[in-house]
């Protein structure tokens, strides 16, 4: 099944967010039994635990539960597993770069590159406050949305060739 994976650095505040709300647009697409959405993180401190309570927070006040999801390192695997691999922010983008097998088969790109064609990070809110974390919702949001028309037009089967830099 064609797969899309949302990676920051915690997996514990924007790609969670990410993913939450990219399973309510995939649904409303009417493509949730055709599509994989998932999230991890670059780095395995908080392996195993819920997203930070303030992103929950945030998502709750939107309408996403997203409460269940459990934090995880990307593993290499992930680069073959996956068609299309999204940072958060270019740092974030720069890494996996760097993790990349040669071999690997996933698309990497930026999420808001990719979905918007906008050259922006989705801040890190882990450091910041409660607007912080409603900013990294409204991003999730708008990118989210017009990343399922962008599949919609190139097709499930097509989504490395929604990269842009990769
Ligand atoms: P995230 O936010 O990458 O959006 O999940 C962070 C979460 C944890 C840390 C940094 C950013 N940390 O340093 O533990």
């Amino acid at each position: 099944m064609p797969a899309i994976l949302f990676v920051c650095l915690g997996n514990i505040c924007r790609s969670p967010t990410a993913e939450g709300v990219m399973r309510r647009f995939v649904a409303e697409a009417g493509l949730d039994h055709r599509l994989t959405v998932d999230s991890a993180g670059l780095g395995g401190w908080h392996a195993g635990d819920p997203p930070d309570t303030r992103a929950v927070a945030a998502a709750w006040e939107r309408g996403y539960d997203i409460s269940g999801q459990r934090a995880r390192k990307i593993s290499g695997g992930d680069f073959s597993a996956f068609d299309l691999i999204l940072g958060m922010d270019r740092l974030n983008v720069a890494e996996l770069q760097r993790l990349r097998p040669s071999r690997a088969t996933a698309g990497v790109d930026l999420f808001l590159q990719a979905a918007l064609g906008e050259r922006r990070d989705v801040p890190d809110p882990y450091y910041g406050n409660r607007q912080d974390f409603a900013a990294v919702v409204d991003a999730c949001e708008r990118a989210a949305a017009a990343l399922v028309e962008r599949i919609a037009a190139v097709g499930m089967d097509n989504l490395a060739g929604l990269c842009r830099t990769a």
